[in-house]
């Protein structure tokens, strides 16, 4: 798919779904779709808070900041706590809450398994925005999951929330009340998906400009609305089809021949396969300065690469990760060229 306008990662173009082969949804014990990820989740801390009695909800401390302020405009009660994001087999010690807590536990990058204990415990949400799919959201025994689905689904705004097929928990998740009006989210909607087309046949620099900013128009949009809407009947339709299709093969054989591939850096570490899908080709830095200068290398060869995230303050080693797209856009030439990339980047 090389194309030097548009170049490697950012966000999806328009695409045609029906070559990706499906996969089972059986692990969805009752499932709600919405506009984005934090629509799910605020959904879900909702229902719990209105059927349980709910001190505080623990968000991660290493977190896409932007959640976290939109959720902080929500919610009095939360609170942060600490987890190495970078080691895909540490746990969180549940001991340490209260039982009537909610402790929001998040999948990072696709590579970890959450254990749930047996004994008393706070009710536990799972965010598998980054891991939807991966081994952990399919065996999760949460109480609820939540997930953003546009970064893993080529849809213009995703967001899901459900009960794993383990989850004892006695609460089904009702669907929203239809309204008699048209929302913001349909407008956001539109933008992104006018984004992703223009982004599929772009030829154009102009064609470049215009994309980037219509994505940008529906990114505002999410972080300004603090309502939860239902879904247009055409938009559910379009998330529905989209689902559960095998997107994580294409990584987990990207991953693979990246490994082939790729020198050894001292300035940062590839984060292991582990027990999970990589979300993409994880490198995690110790200092931002490094991670700073790699990405802007890339950049300059047309390789547009995530944050996840600045501004998160952590007591570990890494603190700094840069993740690059490897998903169902690519191919081994594609790989090849990004690799080099990397390997020819002197630090
Ligand atoms: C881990 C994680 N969870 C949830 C969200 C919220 O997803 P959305 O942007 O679809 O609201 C994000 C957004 O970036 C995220 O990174």
């Amino acid at each position: 798919m090389k194309s030097n306008i548009i170049g490697y990662g950012s966000f999806f173009h328009k695409t045609d779904l029906k070559k990706l082969p499906a996969v089972s949804n059986s692990f969805l014990n009752g499932h709600q779709l919405f506009y984005a990820g934090r629509y799910a989740m605020k959904y879900v801390f909702d229902k719990l808070i209105q059927n349980h009695e709910i001190v505080h909800i623990w968000l991660p401390q290493y977190y896409c900041p932007f959640v976290k302020e939109w959720l902080e405009t929500a919610y009095s009660n939360l609170k942060y706590y600490d987890i190495d994001p970078f080691d895909p087999y540490a746990q969180i010690d549940y001991s340490t809450f209260s039982t009537k807590d909610i402790v929001l536990a998040n999948n990072y990058w696709g590579l970890k398994k959450n254990t749930i204990p047996t004994r008393a415990r706070p009710l536990i949400v799972e965010d598998h925005s980054h891991g939807w799919l991966s081994p952990g959201c399919i065996e999760s025994e949460a109480d609820l999951c939540i997930a953003s689905l546009r970064k893993t689904v080529p849809l213009p705004l995703g967001g899901i929330a459900w009960k794993p097929l383990k989850s004892s928990l006695q609460l089904s998740l009702p669907q929203l009340k239809s309204l008699p009006n048209a929302h913001e989210m349909e407008v956001a909607w539109k933008l992104v998906d006018t984004a992703m087309a223009l982004k599929a046949n772009c030829t154009t620099e102009k064609d470049k400009t215009q994309f980037l900013e219509d994505y940008g128009k529906g990114e505002q949009l999410l972080r300004t609305t603090q309502e939860i809407v239902p879904l247009n009947p055409d938009h559910e339709k379009v998330m529905a089809q989209a689902l559960c299709k095998d997107y994580n093969a294409y990584k987990l054989k990207n991953w693979d021949t990246m490994q082939t591939l790729l020198k050894g850096n001292d300035a940062f570490k590839v984060l292991p396969k582990a027990q999970g899908t990589p979300f993409g080709l994880l490198l995690a830095f110790k200092k931002e300065d490094d991670l700073k200068r790699l990405k802007q290398h890339l950049i300059s060869k047309t390789i547009y690469p995530a944050e996840l995230w600045p501004k998160n303050n952590i007591h570990h080693d890494y603190k700094f990760l840069l993740n690059i797209h490897i998903d169902f856009r690519y191919g081994k030439a594609d790989i090849a060229y990004i690799a080099s990339a990397i390997n020819e980047w002197n630090n």
